[in-house]
């Protein structure tokens, strides 16, 4: 069968507008109500067709809308003249009248008609249509639950109205961004159920909300003019900094029994006779400091066993101090790669410490884990095991995904530090990279964050970099030294009093 489809459709006057003589004569269709209901509302969709001659347009499809035009006084018809010879006009009517089975991107063309979206912008289509709070049922927007039920209804769609809500959702997802995953093509493919698309969307938002968060940092840290204040004293009494209340703290204590450091004043932290002893002090550090810490503030503490004299779970008993006064979030083993030789008899070199990440009792803290790349590296849909009714699930994978809770590096490098003072020397400065796994993860730019062991000033250069104002604290005046010269460079401002304001 040849039909020319004339694409200018004419607006025609009703009275020139009559059925092709080989229509059989109306009989009552079923779908009158509908349509009069849909011509009332959003006017002719879709033009009629039929064969145009001498001014007289003869319908071929289309008799149930001209009907309805005459009843509710319409003028015009919008025609498209099909050029059909009068042999192929019942065929034509079988096959136009055979609906094949309607595709996921019909049914979003025609909803979108029928819900008065066309043209509207991003924003107010969220709102009409609910998707602002998606996943309560009972919020449909301002479009209206019974709306997608009716939309469902007159186009005659083989999906329920909740469906339907979810369809448009992946619609307008797919739509709007540049990268789409292909979710309607991939259900008129049959690739997927809608609810498993509709799954993808969700999971593709919170990517995509994260991908956001990670840009407005990063312009964060590069708006933020932050300050870096050193103190002389020991730590174990902080109250003098408690007006600057750290959202987030990072050191490492000495270690019980390991290095002598200089400049320790009476209290000798870490050189204590037993271990209770040691643990007796490390609490009054940590009470200090939680007396100034903001209330949703982290602290996390670098901290390795001690061997002198044998085994003595300093970890353990550590731990158990921390558990008394915070939460513990968790713990990260650090391994180093290359551990500086030290022989413990009877056992092998130990090459790992341990990271403690706490939060103030109660406390909501902020946590945006460091991501590592997946072996793709890149966005995609993927197919996960068979599904309990041997269907295939999918699922989707981000380009990136959280890093586990295991730090490896090598220990610190002294350029980190040397290249401010080729004479400072520190015995046990942490890895810059160390600092950074924690400090990137638990901190927003604008924050504040204290080190009240600061040592050779690692940490402190980390929380500049990340955004934050820094507060350091150590006994030794030589670090101290040391850090007001490090950071009055990093923040490029040579002051270097006792409390230095800088601006990045
Ligand atoms: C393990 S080191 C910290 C190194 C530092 N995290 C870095 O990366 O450079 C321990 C530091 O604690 C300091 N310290 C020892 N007793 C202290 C006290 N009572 N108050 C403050 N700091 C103290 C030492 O001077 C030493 O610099």
């Amino acid at each position: 069968m040849m039909i020319t489809l004339n694409p200018q459709e004419v607006d025609i006057p009703i009275e020139n507008i009559i059925p092709h003589t080989e229509i059989p004569l109306l009989n009552k269709e079923k779908k009158m109500d509908h349509i009069e209901y849909t011509m009332k509302r959003f006017g002719q969709v879709t033009p009629i067709l039929g064969n145009f001659e001498d001014g007289i347009f003869y319908v071929v499809d289309g008799i149930v809308r001209l009907e309805i035009a005459k009843k509710l006084g319409h003028k015009t018809l919008r025609c498209l003249p099909i050029n059909i010879s009068k042999e192929d006009v019942v065929k034509f009517r079988l096959t136009s009248n055979q609906r094949a089975k309607m595709s996921y991107s019909e049914m979003v063309k025609y909803a979108e008609h029928m819900l008065e979206l066309v043209g509207k912008t991003q924003g107010k289509k969220k709102e009409l249509l609910g998707f602002e709070d998606f996943d309560n049922e009972d919020h449909h927007g301002l479009v209206g639950k019974d709306r997608f039920e009716l939309t469902c209804h007159l186009l005659d769609l083989p999906i329920k109205g909740s469906s339907l809500r979810k369809l448009m959702d992946i619609h307008w997802h797919e739509e709007k961004d540049d990268d789409s995953l292909g979710l309607i093509e991939g259900l008129d493919n049959n690739l997927f159920s809608l609810d498993a698309a509709h799954r993808l969307v969700k999971k593709d938002k919170k990517i995509q909300e994260k991908n956001l968060f990670k840009e407005w940092r990063k312009n964060e840290i590069s708006n933020q003019a932050v300050w870096s204040k050193i103190f002389h004293q020991s730590s174990d009494d902080l109250l003098n900094l408690k007006k600057y209340r750290p959202n987030f703290a990072m050191f490492s204590p000495p270690y019980w029994m390991m290095k002598l450091y200089r400049n320790q004043g009476e209290m000798k932290y870490g050189q204590e006779p037993t271990v209770e002893d040691y643990i007796n002090n490390c609490r009054k550090f940590i009470m200090s400091l939680i007396d100034i810490m903001d209330e949703n503030g982290v602290i996390a503490i670098v901290i390795g066993e001690s061997y002198q004299g044998g085994f003595k779970s300093v970890l353990a008993r550590y731990e158990l101090m921390l558990e008394e006064r915070l939460d513990i979030i968790g713990k990260c083993p650090w391994i180093k790669e290359n551990p500086t030789p030290s022989k413990v008899d009877g056992f092998f070199r130990p090459a790992d410490e341990t990271v403690f990440i706490c939060k103030l009792k109660g406390g909501n803290h902020v946590f945006n884990p460091k991501m590592t790349p997946t072996k793709d590296g890149k966005k995609g849909i993927k197919n996960s095991h068979k599904s309990k009714n041997g269907g295939i699930r999918v699922f989707l994978q981000d380009e990136e995904r959280v890093i586990t809770n295991v730090i490896e590096t090598p220990v610190c490098n002294p350029n980190e530090y040397k290249k401010y003072d080729p004479n400072f020397t520190h015995d046990a400065p942490c890895p810059m990279e160390v600092y950074q796994t924690i400090v990137e993860s638990y901190t927003l730019p604008g924050m504040t964050a204290i080190d009240i062991h600061c040592g050779a000033g690692q940490g402190l250069e980390v929380f500049s970099q990340n955004g934050l104002n820094s507060l350091g604290v150590d006994i030794d005046i030589e670090s101290v030294e040391f850090c007001r010269k490090r950071m009055s460079m990093v923040l490029g401002d040579d002051t270097s009093n006792d409390e230095i304001q800088l601006a990045a």
